[in-house]
């Protein structure tokens, strides 16, 4: 054993005393399944594993197991491994103060035994062979002699099965099989060196190089078009250091789940640091809208507690403030240079930022330069607000409440992505992506509520699809709504699907890229209620023309007609607006005619 490895692993298993017993954080170890693998994988990783599988049936409720290549339990500790407080992690009370691993309390596995069946085998690395233990109802039942790998595979089956009051408790398989996913996620980011194996139900549903390289293992989480538009965060402020990837604002999510925070290595959900991510992006993003990032804090063990929660998934700071800022600096300091412009008058209340300058990934990179400028002209544009409030997608259900635009005439193009029309009071700025998004989505609804066959394009050789796990999933849940959309798929091996058709509209050179962004905005779509809704949504803003794109004047002039002819001609499909108008007072005001 190396030096470091005596530091994190000091001595075999032995009960801790009842003084220090007494000082650990009590509680609930063990609620769901998911609360089991995070405990299971706490303890590969402290192992110091470099390889982890983890396998789970029916949400984890049937059956988890995890096998490691850590350094095994020694033939004498594998019944000790199931008594209460006993560990190998700590032995004196100083020893809370500065744990190096993640466990430390010496209850996981009792808790695990007390709520299920376990089975467990482990081989220390100076052993001939391993040790095959079971346990009933937290006693061992079993014990040979095997033989095995070095390393540990524990394995729990039904959940639960003797605590029914608890198994009503939890989530149906599906739920409870996502957060457990969730879960291997957030590990995966925060051990890019340690290769994770994923299976749920047979099915892969991860798998990380263990390369060390953090990008590669965002990558194997989020895809690869995602992982190369993260932004380096590297920070030092005090004592405190910041590392990862943070997004651009042009990559969000409709929740926060997609921000991993870890302290010293640990995941934690840490509200007030997940505040402090979001701080930093400001009003970047659109409203309700959350940032995507991996961030890593290092202090000093002094500075943080770690034995305050049962199922610790929280930390305590000595500073929380100096953290939280820290963190902010390091992302402001990582999105320095990738700001969108920020023009127009500022009403937190009614948030009236063009949102069309940052709903969509990639339009940052096609923004013509001028439109990225900081702050162009003060207060040049005043905002429909008025007229586009109340509205959006309940105008769909009530057409007869339609609003109406006023005649346009197309003036010419701005930047590649913008139609710049006259109006009788002024001038209107129109996002050609949002308001061709607008017409589709309309055409779309329209032909799903009548009898015609979906708008589509048959492919003469189906292309193949390969998904990352959470994306697998999405894909599973909405092909049939897809397909009545003109998305044509159909299931291909563990994590790939053949596209048979795509919709009429959607033109790209890689299909299977674009409709893997598709499947990526689907799932982060909140604006839009209900299944059909999101995904008519997603397939418009997929079937639309791009930011970037030069049109000509014919063609503005029918986009402008078609979305006069929309239901809701003011705003794309997920609220955003598809125009702004500068009234001709305002313009005079500016030039000081009045
Ligand atoms: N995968 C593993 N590989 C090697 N040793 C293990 C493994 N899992 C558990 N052990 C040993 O069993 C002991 C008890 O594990 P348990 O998870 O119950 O407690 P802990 O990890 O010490 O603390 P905590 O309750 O905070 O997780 C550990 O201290 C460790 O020595
Ligand atoms: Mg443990």
């Amino acid at each position: 054993m190396s030096a470091v490895e005596e530091t994190r692993f000091p001595r075999g298993i032995r009960v801790l005393s009842p003084e220090v017993a007494a000082r650990i954080a009590a509680g609930e170890v063990v609620e769901r399944p998911v609360s089991v693998v995070r405990e299971l994988l706490d303890n590969a990783i402290d192992a110091g594993a470099s390889r982890i599988t983890l396998e789970f049936e029916e949400g984890g409720v049937a059956l988890i197991r995890v096998t490691d290549d850590g350094r095994g339990m020694e033939p004498e500790d594998v019944e000790l491994a199931f008594e209460r407080h006993a560990t190998s992690k700590i032995s004196r009370l100083d020893d809370l103060l500065q744990v190096h691993t993640l466990g430390f309390r010496g209850e996981a596995l009792p808790s695990i035994a007390a709520a299920a069946d376990v089975e467990v085998v482990s081989r220390a690395s100076k052993q001939p062979v391993g040790v095959f233990l079971a346990l009933v109802e937290g006693r061992a039942v079993r014990r040979l002699s095997r033989p095995a790998p070095v390393g540990t595979s524990l394995t729990v089956r039904d959940l639960f099965a003797r605590v029914p009051a608890r198994r009503k408790f939890l989530g149906t398989a599906a739920a409870e099989s996502r957060a457990v996913i969730v879960l291997a996620t957030h590990y995966a980011l925060a051990y890019p060196g340690v290769s994770f194996q994923v299976v749920s139900g047979g099915r892969r549903a991860l798998t990380t190089s263990g390369d060390g390289d953090i990008r590669h293992a965002f990558a194997a989480v989020y895809g690869a078009g995602m992982a190369a538009a993260m932004l380096n965060v590297e920070y030092a402020e005090g004592v405190v250091s910041v590392a990862g990837l943070a997004g651009p604002p042009s990559v969000h999510r409709g929740n926060r789940s997609a921000i991993s925070v870890f302290v010293n290595g640990r995941w934690v959900q840490s509200r007030p640091l997940a505040f402090a991510v979001v701080d930093a992006y400001q009003s970047q993003l659109p409203g309700g809208r959350f940032p995507v990032a991996a961030i890593h804090i290092a202090l000093p063990d002094e500075e943080v507690d770690v034995n305050v929660h049962p199922a610790k998934a929280e930390v305590r700071f000595r500073d929380e403030r100096s953290v939280g800022r820290a963190v902010r600096h390091a992302i402001t300091r990582a999105l320095e240079g990738a700001r969108p412009v920020d023009w127009g008058p500022r009403d937190e209340r009614a948030d009236p930022r063009p949102a069309v300058l940052l709903a969509d990934p990639g339009r940052l990179g096609s923004a013509p330069e001028a439109l990225r400028a900081p702050r162009p002209v003060q207060a040049v544009l005043e905002l429909t607000r008025r007229s586009l409030s109340g509205q959006g997608d309940q105008q769909i259900a009530r057409p007869t409440q339609r609003d109406l635009l006023p005649l346009l005439r197309v003036v010419g193009q701005l930047g590649a992505t913008y139609i710049v029309a006259e109006g009788p009071d002024g001038m209107y700025l129109i996002d050609q992506h949002a308001a061709h998004e607008r017409v589709v989505y309309d055409r779309l609804v329209a032909k799903a509520g009548s009898a015609e066959p979906p708008a589509l394009q048959p492919l003469l050789e189906p292309v193949l699809l390969d998904l990352e796990p959470p994306l697998a999933a999405v894909l599973e849940e909405y092909r049939g709504t897809l397909a009545r959309l003109g998305l044509e798929t159909e299931p291909f091996g563990e994590r790939s699907a053949l596209i048979r058709a795509v919709p009429a509209g959607l033109g790209a050179v890689d299909l299977s890229q674009e409709v893997g962004r598709l499947l990526e905005k689907l799932e982060g779509e909140t604006r839009v209620e209900g299944a059909f809704g999101k995904a008519a949504a997603t397939v418009a803003c997929h079937s639309s023309v791009r930011a970037g794109m030069a049109l000509a004047m014919d063609e503005m002039r029918r986009l402008v007609e078609d979305l006069e002819r929309t239901t809701a001609p003011r705003t794309c499909p997920h609220g955003r607006p598809t125009l702004i108008h500068l009234g001709t007072e305002a313009i005079e005001r500016q030039f000081g005619r009045r």
